[in-house]
């Protein structure tokens, strides 16, 4: 078991069962403002440490605990969180930090204690066998950690609640919400699978993790006083068919006043969604009048889309609703790490595959590119193609300084922007002047790794 002398009385460790209430106050305390204490944090943390949601149990939790102190306070800490994503279809396993926080003390911060806890969480995370750690969090400072941004979410919308459209007199309202039932999760994983098709990676929706929402926002239904994580609504159509869902953030977060959220909704395939989408904003207010009281639902101005901008939802919003917004809690892409490339590469490698077969240029190519990312600190990779099918995949690491047409130069971590679909090629070398290859290796490559635009959800 982990047990690591940081000196100066402070000690990395795992978390144990009497950590349980230190975690969650140490949460409230780091992610609070001077202005502002966020409170219900803490019940949020604490829900999900104890394994609400699937993500952690309360032992998947680094702490750092200062043994100078009377009771020996955690002072740092980062929940470790598995999760499973896919690249274009193909299941891959991220370990992910989460809930990252120092406590606001000159003798703790800037001292890189953070150091020592995404250390320990990347060796446990490679133990796991897990080749990928993700995170959405704060800028820039994960880059220090071989993170790199992989997926976006782009820029988030809020639409006004006055400018929702009314029900036309003498329509029917095409949806009615429900609240959700754990019978309903098959039906919902159904829905969101299918609007993973056409990114480069999908984020499934975790049946533990909607289980876990579901069973906690009808502990309300015996117990009045019970503050709901996140209610789950269904939508059924006027034949009583089910035909989506959305997942909406409880009303008790202090940052967030003014919006009723939304952080998952899905249809079902053969819904249109342009015509269902007034209808189904309408129930989401309908919905939020009945779960507040008057005085709370009169805070309430807007909607807000915390889901990726490219949404097919969102995208459905006429623009004259559609108001570009910050909102909180909102960060800005997903972060990736991949310490081996071209293991994770020959993971991914029929996807990769399907790509070149089905390229009309490059569907027969036969020969061998190379990723190097200018140090052997960080090993790239090598495709062995034959006929356009990739045979083998290397690591590879350009020891000379030779001239060699075959190789692809990217700066360490940029090429995660490819890998993952964020950006193209060509967009790097334009911003990047050490991006750089030669033509013909620039359009194999952007056949094998091409830019794609993925659907992300926010569920924090
Ligand atoms: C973010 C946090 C964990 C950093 O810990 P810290 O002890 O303050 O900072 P560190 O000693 O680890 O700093 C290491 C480097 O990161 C930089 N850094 C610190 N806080 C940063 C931040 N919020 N954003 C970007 N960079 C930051 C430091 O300037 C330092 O850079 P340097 O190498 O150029 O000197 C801590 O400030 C914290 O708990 N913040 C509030 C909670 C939070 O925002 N958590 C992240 C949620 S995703």
């Amino acid at each position: 078991m982990l047990e690591k002398d940081l000196s100066d009385g402070l000690i990395l460790r795992w978390a144990t069962p009497d950590d349980l209430q230190k975690v969650p106050d140490l949460v409230v305390e780091v992610f609070s403002t001077p202005d502002m204490q966020v409170d219900s944090l803490g019940e949020r943390f604490r829900k999900i440490m104890v394994g609400e949601g699937g993500l952690m149990t309360s032992d998947d939790c680094l702490v750092v605990v200062d043994t100078k102190k009377e009771g020996d306070p955690v002072i740092a800490c980062t929940s470790y969180w598995q999760e499973m994503q896919t690249y274009e279809g193909i299941p891959f396993n991220a370990g992910r930090p989460a809930w990252v926080g120092v406590r606001n003390a000159p003798e703790y911060r800037g001292k890189r204690i953070m150091n020592h806890i995404m250390d320990a969480l990347h060796a446990r995370s490679k133990d796991d066998g897990t080749m990928v750690q993700v995170i959405h969090g704060i800028n820039w400072y994960y880059r220090q950690f071989g993170y790199e941004y992989g997926v976006d979410y782009g820029k988030r919308s809020k639409v006004w609640l006055s400018s929702v459209p009314r029900l036309e007199k003498g329509s029917v309202e095409r949806l009615r919400y429900r609240r959700a039932t754990v019978d309903d999760i098959p039906t919902m994983l159904e829905f969101d699978k299918a609007q993973g098709r056409g990114g480069a990676v999908h984020i499934p929706l975790s049946e533990a993790w909607i289980k876990g929402q579901i069973e906690d926002m009808h502990r309300q239904d015996t117990n009045k006083t019970h503050v709901v994580g996140k209610y789950v609504l269904m939508f059924e159509d006027e034949s009583d068919n089910v035909v989506g869902f959305c997942v909406v953030p409880g009303f008790g977060d202090e940052k967030d006043r003014t919006l009723i959220g939304i952080y998952q909704i899905g249809f079902a395939p053969h819904i249109d969604i342009p015509t269902v989408l007034f209808s189904a904003m309408r129930n989401v207010i309908a919905f939020a009048k009945s779960a507040v009281d008057e005085e709370r639902f009169q805070q309430l101005t807007s909607l807000g889309w915390h889901v990726s901008r490219w949404h097919p939802v969102v995208e459905a919003i006429p623009s004259h609703l559609r108001n570009f917004a910050k909102i909180p809690y909102e960060d800005p892409s997903y972060y990736y790490r991949v310490s081996d490339l071209s293991t994770f590469i020959q993971h991914i490698l029929p996807a990769l595959n399907l790509r070149l077969k089905s390229s009309l240029t490059h569907k027969n190519f036969t020969g061998s590119v190379k990723v190097s990312m200018y140090t052997p600190r960080h090993p790239g990779f090598e495709l062995q193609i034959e006929s356009g099918v990739i045979v083998n995949t290397l690591p590879y690491v350009k020891r000379d300084q030779s001239e060699d047409p075959t190789v692809a130069y990217f700066p360490p971590f940029v090429f995660l922007q490819v890998l993952f679909g964020r950006k193209s090629i060509a967009e790097l070398e334009e911003i990047f002047p050490d991006v750089e290859m030669e033509e013909s290796t620039e359009k194999l490559l952007s056949v094998i790794f091409p830019k794609k635009v993925s659907i992300i959800h926010h569920y924090m």
